[in-house]
């Protein structure tokens, strides 16, 4: 038989060694002739596997309603700030993405374990969220600094409507949902947030598209593929603020005296 030197190296997701490479063993020509879209890449390199259409439109919906929320939030903000202190692309992008996390942006993995968590173990909007307040944990994709009862996320409307128009089964965004209908009864701003949406109508998708089994939905909320639909999307509009600031030549930002409490 041959006899295999060992790697050092397991790979399973691509393989450029042929004259065409393979994205999950689907050749770029196929990918350009039938006319695929990033959705289907994802897909592809991500899940290592062909979703249905209405899946890979999701995820293409979610990259371009995360792909920017405006200068002021966290991640634009470091951007703008390293970009004006003359650093080059890679770094004013980095300098943004190195704020998602928990608070901003990177609540989506959190969001989906917590949430299935609950709601596989049939507990109440209630027991939920009185639960993690006695752990002293923020119910991650609910609350936002902005949004409130009364001014809704537009990005998260869009993305319910969708799935509900699409989806086969939306029973997790419908727990995420009674879980805000208690959160708002408590404080305004503790509505379900765009990191929530994604997280609970993800955790939909992977469920009721019958592409998935229970193990490897367990795998993906566990490893947490979902804060890089958050990533990936924002890294858009974070590239764009960095083009922005050296296109209109911004100098060094310093942010005001007047701005600061200096105490002791
Ligand atoms: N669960 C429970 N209680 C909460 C939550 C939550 N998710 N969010 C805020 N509160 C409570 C706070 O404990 C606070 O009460 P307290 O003063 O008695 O402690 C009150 O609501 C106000 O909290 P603030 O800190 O003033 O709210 P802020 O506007 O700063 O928070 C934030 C916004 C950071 C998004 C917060 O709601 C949070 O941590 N949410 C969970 C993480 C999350 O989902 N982040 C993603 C946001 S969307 C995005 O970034 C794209
Ligand atoms: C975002 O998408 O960046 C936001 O929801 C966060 C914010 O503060 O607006």
């Amino acid at each position: 038989g041959k006899v295999r030197a060992p790697t050092h190296i397991i790979s399973t997701i691509s393989d450029e060694r042929d004259v065409e490479p393979c994205y999950a063993g689907v050749p770029m020509s196929t990918i350009v002739e039938k006319g695929y879209g990033v959705g289907d890449v994802i897909s592809l390199l991500w899940f290592k596997r062909s979703l249905p259409r209405y899946c890979t439109q999701f995820i293409e919906i979610c990259i371009m309603l995360c792909a920017d929320h405006g200068p002021c939030v966290s991640g634009a903000h470091n951007t703008i700030v390293t970009a004006r202190a003359g650093k080059d692309l890679v770094s004013s992008l980095v300098s943004g993405l190195l704020t998602i996390g928990p608070r901003f942006g990177g609540a989506i993995d959190d969001a989906a374990r917590y949430l299935k968590d609950a709601y596989d173990r049939g507990l109440s909007p209630y027991e939920f969220v009185e639960g993690m307040k006695t752990k002293g944990i923020r119910v991650p994709g609910i609350g936002h600094r902005i949004k409130r009862a009364d001014n809704r996320d537009k990005r998260v409307e869009m993305l319910q409507k969708y799935a509900h128009t699409h989806f086969p089964s939306v029973k997790y965004m419908e727990y995420a949902v009674q879980v805000e209908t208690y959160t708002l009864s408590k404080a305004n701003n503790l509505v379900l947030n765009v990191d929530g949406a994604i997280a609970s109508l993800f955790l939909d998708l992977l469920a009721g598209s019958g592409m998935f089994t229970k193990q490897e939905i367990d795998e993906i909320v566990d490893i947490g593929y979902l804060n890089g639909l958050f990533v990936l999307a924002r890294s858009i509009g974070l590239i764009g603020h960095t083009f922005d600031q050296k296109r209109l030549k911004q100098p060094l930002y310093r942010h005001p005296w007047e701005d600061v409490l200096y105490t002791k």
